[in-house]
């Protein structure tokens, strides 16, 4: 007997201590209880381990908070969603400890002092105190309750004091009885938690909308009305796209507010008030690890209120985007770096203001002002009605506190104190008015001094060392890359190449005739679009502005320049434009040469004289130009040059961005599809990380894109089936909230069509000459490109061969398009039998659809 037992308790001993052993590793629990203190590196993880609670740093100074991230296997890159003592730091995270006292949550620091609490007053001791405990549960909401019975109404919940994330199933709105409001306050800049400038509230004036606040005062964007029976806010039309989450309002006599649920539990997904003054919509995408902007408000970044603080002004196409006004400079420089412009600029030199002669005596000059033009004017001024520029200028001379004035047709505006929320628009703008900026007389004495020392954020000796050692690194590798390119091509030195631009035009760099991608100069291509002038600007693509750029020998080029403060990734770039340029096909932009100097980074392209695809087919005026011929040799081109890319190039590459913008037509009006191989350079350079910007436009993106972030072959059919469907309609997607019963172009399309009237979907300009059997055709593939699941749709040389084919009836039938519900309720019904709440909304966007036959 006793040689049975004793394996059996031996083993039973050392289940029991690796079981101990490991609730004491981890602290495997997911509430803190009344005998229990918590300190350090000690967390607590909710039960099915997807949020986290503990102390974190978030900068770089010893500051410790008490918050909550997301568990490490759920998020893999640190992301707090909810912070306690935020306004008040500790500075040693283990003498300072969480506990529950006198039937509240508190954290005490080293001092013992209070320095944060949950604050509930109502001591409703039915239980015993010591049965309180903080449990954090797997929605992230950090409750306090008596006892264990999740039934119980919590004393307190985290969900009642967002910091600046909205979570699923939390409230955003206000409480009529109790009085509180739920509002997201940002963080005032990245390393530091303590509430910013920028809050999201519903509208307490009981419209029922939410707004973004500055200051808690000032209103500079709103949602716009709830329209219950669409579900989406009047002013945020891409949420009708919107399969991740699903928005609800509701009000009542006691409490008003808006909550959302995700339509998938399991997808990770969160509302943040950025400390740009920018709300945001992220979701986690399991495939690249990383957050994915699903969207963001206000759209441009320089419409947020106060960003650039006082005397700086907002310029949306450079980073940052904020600067100082002439004569002044960041008033808090450690801020500023972090991109924390709200502490805004101070002057350099004080103002004279009336002060004719100095202390010692010496005659001094008057203040004067500094002019600028194409400025929105800034809020709060005062107005009067004089007789001359001259009148306004000595009114604002003679009053000490007056910083500004402006003055048009007899109207003299003046501003007293700070002047915020200023931009300088662009040249081709004409909203602007003329500004007139007080500044001291010095300030315009010996111009080359002071004049650009605001406008870069600052320049102090260690700046410029470091930036003396960067140059002379990047200086270095160039010449070992250089090196190493020619020793590699010195090999094949016989093998000619046709040259597209000659070699007169190249720089001091492209020593070398055989590299198969020129580097071009920056002095050549400052020639060449007169340094980059706005005349020479072609437009403003999704990168940067593009220049037309005239080479000596008359060779017509386009210049991309992209926006990018990084020099990082030279070679990387370098390597993967190499790649890119030896994609040569008659439906793709050819790529002639790059330059990458001086923290530039550009790309030369073949110019295209009659611009891109949009410009024709969305102007009443130029749309005739198209005739159904044109057009359907565009779809045939366009889908030459996606295959191509796709299959046949040494590189495959998936465009992730395909749109009639992309599309630029030659000559003789032969598309070709630009900016491809672009998604993988932005991801390899974090061109404009700092935008957070998704590749890829809405309208275009297909589901699986939008919502994981997954891309293959099939997202770029999905785009090129929306770009097929605009090309034969004429009509623009992206403005899909004019389809008044439908949220897509194909979800319009589709219901003609299946009424029998495919006609009328076709472009009225060309619905009486088209070849109407070859445009029903197109629209048919257009919906097979646009199906909900990858697998449905066709890979793009089957799109082909179904376009060439002429047998009227050898496609596949189409089944209904993605995104194209445009009734949700009487679908919602259909599918509301069904016994699992999870899918629920998600059946209403793809289950109950009937298949058209
Ligand atoms: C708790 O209440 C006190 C007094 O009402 C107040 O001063 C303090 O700010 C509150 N603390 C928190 C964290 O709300
Ligand atoms: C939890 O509380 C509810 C409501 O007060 C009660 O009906 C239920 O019996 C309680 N459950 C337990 C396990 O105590
Ligand atoms: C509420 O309404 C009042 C009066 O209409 C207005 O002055 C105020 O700005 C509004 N507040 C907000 C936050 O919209
Ligand atoms: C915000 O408002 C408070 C008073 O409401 C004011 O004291 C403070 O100066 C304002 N902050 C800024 C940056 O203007
Ligand atoms: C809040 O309560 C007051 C009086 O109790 C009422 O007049 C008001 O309409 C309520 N507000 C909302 C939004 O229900
Ligand atoms: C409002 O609060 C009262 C008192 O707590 C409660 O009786 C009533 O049911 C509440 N109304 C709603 C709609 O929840
Ligand atoms: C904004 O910045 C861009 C890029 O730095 C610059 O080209 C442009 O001139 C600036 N616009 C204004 C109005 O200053
Ligand atoms: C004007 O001069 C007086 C001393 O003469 C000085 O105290 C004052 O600050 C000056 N005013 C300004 C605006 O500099
Ligand atoms: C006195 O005047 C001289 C030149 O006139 C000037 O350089 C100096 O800065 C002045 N000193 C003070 C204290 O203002
Ligand atoms: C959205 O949520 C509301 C309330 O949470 C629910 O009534 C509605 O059925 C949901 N709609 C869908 C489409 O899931």
């Amino acid at each position: 007997m006793d040689t049975k037992t004793s394996p059996t308790k031996f083993m039973i001993f050392l289940l029991f201590s690796y079981l101990h052993l490991k609730t004491h590793v981890s602290l495997a629990t997911d509430a803190i209880t009344a005998d229990q203190s918590f300190s350090g590196d000690e967390t607590i993880v909710s039960s099915g381990g997807v949020f986290e609670l503990g102390f974190f740093k978030p900068g770089k100074l010893p500051n410790y908070y008490v918050g909550m991230w997301y568990y490490k296997r759920v998020v893999t890159v640190k992301t707090i969603v909810w912070v306690a003592n935020r306004k008040q730091p500790v500075s040693d995270r283990f003498t300072s400890v969480l506990r529950i006292i006198d039937s509240n949550l508190v954290l005490v620091d080293e001092t013992k002092s209070l320095v944060w609490s949950t604050n509930v007053t109502s001591t409703t001791t039915s239980g015993s105190a010591t049965s309180i405990q903080a449990v954090l549960l797997d929605n992230g909401n950090l409750v306090l309750r008596v006892g264990s019975n999740s039934s119980l109404l919590p004393l307190w919940q985290s969900f009642d004091h967002p910091a600046h994330t909205w979570l699923a199933g939390s409230k955003i709105g206000f409480n009529n009885v109790t009085k509180q409001t739920q509002k997201l306050t940002s963080w005032k800049n990245s390393e530091d938690p303590a509430p910013g400038l920028y809050s999201l509230e519903l509208d307490p004036n009981g419209s029922n909308s939410y707004i973004l606040l500055w200051n808690s005062s000032r209103q500079y964007w709103t949602s716009g009305s709830w329209d219950e029976h669409n579900r989406i806010f009047s002013l945020i039309p891409e949420m009708r796209l919107n399969y991740i989450y699903n928005c609800s309002y509701v009000t009542n006599e006691n409490e008003s507010y808006f909550t959302y649920a995700l339509n998938d539990p399991k997808k990770i997904s969160q509302a943040v008030m950025h400390f740009s003054g920018q709300i945001q919509q992220l979701t986690w995408s399991e495939t690249s690890k990383q957050w994915i902007l699903f969207w963001s408000q206000p759209r441009k970044q320089c419409e947020v209120y106060g960003l650039c603080g006082a005397f700086s002004t907002c310029n949306a196409t450079s980073l940052p985007s904020c600067s100082c006004l002439k004569g002044f400079e960041p008033k808090l420089l450690g801020d500023w770096n972090l991109n924390d412009h709200a502490g805004g600029c101070s002057r350099i030199t004080g103002l004279q203001c009336g002060n004719a002669t100095s202390l010692n005596g010496t005659q001094v000059t008057q203040d004067q002002f500094q002019e600028m033009t194409r400025m929105t004017l800034s809020e709060n001024d005062q107005y009067a009605e004089v007789g001359s520029i001259m009148e306004c200028e000595s009114i604002c001379l003679n009053h000490c506190s007056c910083t500004a004035y402006s003055y048009e047709s007899g109207g003299c505006s003046i501003w007293n104190g700070d002047l915020l929320h200023l931009q300088q628009l662009e040249a081709s703008d004409t909203n602007g008015r003329t500004m007139y900026i007080r500044l001291a007389a010095s300030e315009f004495e010996n111009p080359p001094k002071s004049s650009n020392k605001g406008s870069e954020g600052h320049t102090d000796d260690k700046w410029s060392l470091v930036i003396a050692i960067i140059s002379a690194t990047a200086g270095f590798l160039t010449i070992i890359f250089g090196y190493f390119l020619w020793k590699k091509t010195l090999g094949k030195r016989r093998e000619h190449r046709r040259r597209t631009i000659n070699s007169s035009n190249l720089g001091a760099r492209d020593g070398n005739d055989d590299t198969e991608l020129p580097l071009i100069g920056l002095k050549s291509i400052l020639a060449a679009t007169n340094n980059f002038s706005e005349a020479n600007k072609l437009g403003e693509g999704g990168f940067g502005p593009v220049y037309k750029g005239i080479f000596p020998d008359n060779q017509e080029v386009a210049i991309k320049r992209l926006s990018t403060k990084s020099g990082q990734g030279h070679q990387e770039f370098v390597n993967e434009l190499k790649l890119i340029a030896k994609l040569q096909h008659r439906n793709l932009v050819r790529l002639l040469g790059c330059c990458n100097e001086e923290e530039e980074m550009i790309l030369i392209y073949e110019y295209m004289p009659n611009r891109s695809l949009d410009k024709f087919l969305f102007d009443p005026s130029e749309q005739t130009k198209l005739d159904w011929d044109r057009r359907f040799r565009i779809i045939e081109g366009i889908a030459q040059g996606v295959l191509y890319i796709h299959k046949y190039s040494r590189l495959k590459i998936i465009h992730r961005d395909l749109k009639a913008s992309n599309i630029l037509l030659d000559g003789a009006m032969n598309p070709r599809v630009s900016d491809f191989g672009m998604a993988k350079i932005f991801e390899l350079n974090q061109i404009e990380a700092n935008t957070n910007r998704v590749v890829g436009t809405y309208g275009y993106m297909s589901p699986e894109y939008a919502r994981y972030g997954h891309f293959s072959e099939k997202l770029d059919v999905f785009s090129f089936g929306v770009l097929l469907l605009e090309i034969v309609t004429g009509k623009k997607n992206g403005a899909f909230y004019h389809f008044e019963h439908s949220l897509t172009l194909a979800g319009w399309a589709w219901k003609l069509w299946k009424e029998n009237r495919g006609m009328e979907v076709i472009d009225a300009s060309v619905r009486e000459t088209c070849r109407p059997h070859e445009a029903l055709r197109c629209i048919h593939v257009g919906f097979l490109c646009v199906q909900e699941a990858p697998a449905d749709r066709p890979t793009m040389s089957a799109v082909i061969h179904m376009l060439q084919s002429n047998e009227a009836t050898s496609l596949p039938h189409s089944k209904e398009p993605a995104f194209s519900i445009h009734d949700m309720n009487s679908n919602v019904a259909e599918s509301s039998s069904q016994t699992s709440t999870s899918a629920c909304s998600k059946n209403a966007f793809t289950i109950s659809l009937p298949e058209a036959r």
